[in-house]
């Protein structure tokens, strides 16, 4: 089992992301920090409980509040793909306030919130001592504030990281200015600072989770697991032919979820054919890398960019002739270039069949 450790800020992709680290089937999450991103950290720290109670989490996994703002910069928030409280649409969610989300808030012997920073400590530090130096995974699937600070302030707990993992950046492609991806443009020095550590680092640009689109096929799938045959996949193709009812509360929420992206994707970017599903490729990679192609590259992030600040600048050609070391002189990064995408949906939908029946 990979322990991991999820930095979210739900958001409708994230929430996705947290149902498939709770139900792949060789992770075994540790915890959940948020922070701010598409909305504030007071609503994802919220929605990231909301969820966990939604996709039947055990009570020991918690969420610890992390970064209301960025390192440097002022905060911004996506209300556009989002909605104001970052689950926008979403139905089937307990309210923030009742006393079974409230459970998976981590607090502390006097009843104080535990920040994101502490709770990551523990849970790096504890797998290391119990698992005999076993290595924990933390993935992030929004601003890398929390990771940064995790970066800069525990230097030397960083031998017991097995890599960063981190859906955001682009190759030469932006989602919220020409070049620039939003988790990356929220905290754009965060990112170098993660990307400097001496520590494997994954990326998951956008170029690949554009692949990873819930068309309407995939989202009939995710409605009702009788709909699973190649006899009744047509029957979904066209777009007057009704989605088929979903067959419990978890694929209703899941199916909000999607219809809601799928909407604000469409207007804002116009996508037709269905969102991409950012977020959960972070676990894929995890539980099951072989579904991607990775190279590794020389990143860095352009911090001062008339034009440019927040790109992921990826030297694809080894101008810098950068040694293969993880951190600030070498080949910082590896970036994922290509993915099997039926067989992501494949593993998505089984995590699905699992959650279902939590
Ligand atoms: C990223 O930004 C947010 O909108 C999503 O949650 C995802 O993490 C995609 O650019
Ligand atoms: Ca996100």
């Amino acid at each position: 089992m990979i322990p991991v450790w999820l930095d979210v800020d739900p958001g409708h992709d994230d929430a996705t992301a947290i149902m498939l680290a709770l139900h792949s089937p060789n992770i075994r999450l540790l915890g959940v920090s948020s922070v701010h991103g598409n909305t504030s950290v007071d609503d994802t720290t919220r929605n990231a409980a909301r969820c966990l109670h939604a996709f039947g989490a055990p009570p020991h996994i918690r969420v610890h509040r992390g970064a209301a703002k960025p390192l440097l910069r002022p905060v911004r928030h996506d209300p556009e793909i989002h909605g104001e409280d970052g689950l926008g649409g979403v139905e089937g969610l307990a309210y923030a306030e009742s006393p079974e989300v409230q459970a998976y808030l981590a607090r502390d012997e006097d009843g104080n919130p535990v920040p994101a920073l502490d709770g990551m400590v523990d849970a790096i530090k504890n797998t290391w001592r119990k698992g005999d130096g076993q290595k924990v995974t933390v993935i992030s699937s929004g601003p890398m504030t929390n990771i940064a600070m995790f970066v800069s302030q525990y230097p030397d707990l960083l031998v017991a990281v097995e890599q960063f993992v981190f859906m955001g950046g682009g190759v030469g492609l932006g989602n919220r200015s020409a070049v620039a991806e939003f988790n990356i443009l929220c905290d754009p020095e965060a990112t170098q600072i993660v990307l400097d550590a001496p520590v494997k680092t994954v990326m998951i640009p956008i170029n690949v989770t554009h692949k990873a689109i819930a068309t309407r096929y995939q989202h009939a799938r995710l409605r009702s697991s009788s709909f699973q045959t190649p006899d009744n996949i047509t029957t979904f193709c066209s777009d007057d032919a009704p989605l088929p009812i979903p067959s419990n509360n978890v694929r209703h929420t899941l199916s909000t979820i999607v219809s809601f992206f799928a909407d604000t994707y469409k207007s804002t970017f116009g996508f037709h054919d269905g969102p991409p599903l950012h977020d959960p490729l972070t676990i894929a990679y995890v539980s099951a890398p072989e579904l991607f192609k990775c190279t590794r590259y020389r990143v860095d992030v352009e911090l001062q960019g008339a034009h440019t600040t927040g790109e992921t600048v990826v030297d694809l050609w080894n101008y810098r002739s950068c040694d293969d070391t993880w951190g600030s002189m070498g080949k910082n990064c590896l970036v994922a270039e290509g993915l099997d995408v039926d067989a992501f949906w494949d593993l998505f939908m089984l995590a699905v069949e699992k959650c279902d029946g939590a």
